[in-house]
């Protein structure tokens, strides 16, 4: 088991080069299945989740390679048409496999993702989607089972009650682009995800209008080739890196940080005080500009401000003085994270998807439990802060979707290290 131990208190100074996204990375792998010949996708980041998603597609048929940030996936193998249990529980993304094995193998059988730290998340929109192209779905045995001798092109919503599915829009997508006619897709998701995979499977010869709006026309049924394509910068990595520079009240440059599809963080940082300021080569992010103010933020899809950036605002927005509040409308129950940072001092009530925020003067060390993705983010960014050593447990959370974080925050000055329970006492640098 290992730990990322934290020496708190200190002012960062420095640059930071964003990696390249996880989450747009994701659908491109699952497209590439799509292709009759290889794909090279450039600017992958190393994560856990991308090894998962890599194994996933092993598993049908496909192959390989990984050199440093590059993937090259070769489908031609891909044939299997089940992808089981044991590897789809690491990860819920896997079932972006399900659009291409049904447009491609018109069989799929795909274990049914479980539960999830951050709540609820089901699959009906995925799977009403495929309906609608004309798949025939079955539940059984904790497996979803779909099978369609041909896709026809259909004019369905993908919305749901919480807005529109990032997910069920890019595996809807992926199916779409299979199916004989056109297909109109109402409620689609508007995220950078969308539209890089949309991009994607363009140059890989699909038709498709649309994106970055919540209508996507689809002329299907166009042969798909291999493409080789850069994957777009990491938003919520730049963002958290953002919150970083400001809890520490310190002045960082972001190199890469894809500042267009930031404009709800960016906004907010600004209105509680922190200065982004266009610098050679990148951003810098000046968290030491003067008092910060608190604020109000309401999670919601994309442009508005990401539930993906709810934690690391609550570990920031737990140091400003006066009351804050924050409100989740997309995973309501997206607040572990709360009551880890209240041991580090922070005084925060949850109450039906809602956080109250009273900024404190000071945050103390303590050991915390990390228990999703951004959270784990979150308990690091306020071990930047708080006085003295925080430790921050069950950390293969962070390595699912942080490429070196404790490596590039140690190289803006942060006392940061990662140690494995076999070292008797944490080693704190310098
Ligand atoms: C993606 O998940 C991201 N994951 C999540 O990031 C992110 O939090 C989420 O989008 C929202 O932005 C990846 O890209 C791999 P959704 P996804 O379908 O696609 C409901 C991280 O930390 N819904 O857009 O699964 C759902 O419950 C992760 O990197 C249905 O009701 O999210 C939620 O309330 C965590 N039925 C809302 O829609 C469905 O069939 C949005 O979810 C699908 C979703």
């Amino acid at each position: 088991m290992e730990r990322i131990v934290i020496q708190g208190g200190r002012r960062l100074e420095g640059r930071i080069s964003v990696s390249g996204s996880k989450n747009a990375t994701l659908p491109l792998m699952a497209a590439a299945l799509l292709g009759d010949s290889p794909s090279v996708i450039t600017n992958v980041p190393q994560l856990r989740d991308i090894q998962t998603m890599a194994e996933v597609l092993r598993s049908l048929g496909a192959n390989i390679t990984v050199t440093d940030n590059t993937l090259t996936i070769d489908p031609s193998g891909f044939a299997n048409t089940e992808a089981p249990y044991d590897i789809v529980r690491k990860m819920r993304a896997s079932i972006y496999v399900m659009g291409p094995m049904l447009g491609r193998l018109r069989q799929a059988k795909v274990s049914l993702p479980g539960g999830c730290a951050i709540g609820p998340r089901p699959i009906d929109l995925h799977l009403k989607g495929f309906e609608a192209l004309g798949a025939d779905i079955l539940l059984e045995h904790g497996y979803v089972i779909a099978h369609a001798d041909r896709l026809r092109g259909a004019e369905f919503n993908l919305l749901g009650a919480s807005g529109s599915s990032v997910g069920a829009t890019c595996n809807v997508l992926m199916a779409a682009v299979t199916a004989e006619g056109e297909s109109v897709i109402h409620g689609a998701a508007c995220e950078p995800d969308v539209v890089e995979l949309v991009s994607f499977l363009s140059k890989m010869g699909a038709k498709i209008e649309g994106a970055g709006t919540s209508t996507l026309r689809i002329s299907g049924g166009r042969p798909l080739h291999g493409v080789a394509h850069r994957v777009v910068s990491d938003r919520i990595e730049a963002g958290t890196f953002m919150t970083a520079a400001a809890i520490t009240r310190s002045c960082i440059v972001l190199e890469n940080a894809p500042l267009e599809h930031m404009e709800a963080t960016t906004a907010k940082l600004k209105e509680i005080g922190v200065a982004i300021e266009p610098v050679d080569g990148g951003v810098a992010v000046r968290g030491d500009c003067g008092d910060f103010k608190p604020t109000s933020i309401t999670t919601g899809v994309y442009p508005g401000f990401a539930t993906d950036m709810q934690a690391q605002f609550m570990a920031l927005l737990a140091t400003v003085p006066g009351t804050s509040i924050i409100r989740e409308t997309i995973y309501v129950d997206r607040f572990l994270h709360a009551a880890e940072l209240n041991r580090l001092g922070a005084n925060i009530r949850v109450l039906s998807g809602v956080a109250t925020i009273e900024g404190v003067e000071r945050l103390s060390g303590a050991p915390v439990m990390a228990s999703d993705l951004r959270a784990s983010a979150a308990l690091v960014i306020a071990g930047l802060a708080a006085e003295g050593t925080t430790i921050v447990n069950r950390i293969y959370h962070i390595d699912r979707g942080y490429e070196r974080i404790e490596q590039k925050l140690r190289g803006v000055g942060a006392a940061i290290a990662r140690v494995s329970d076999a070292e008797p006492e944490p080693p704190i640098t310098e």
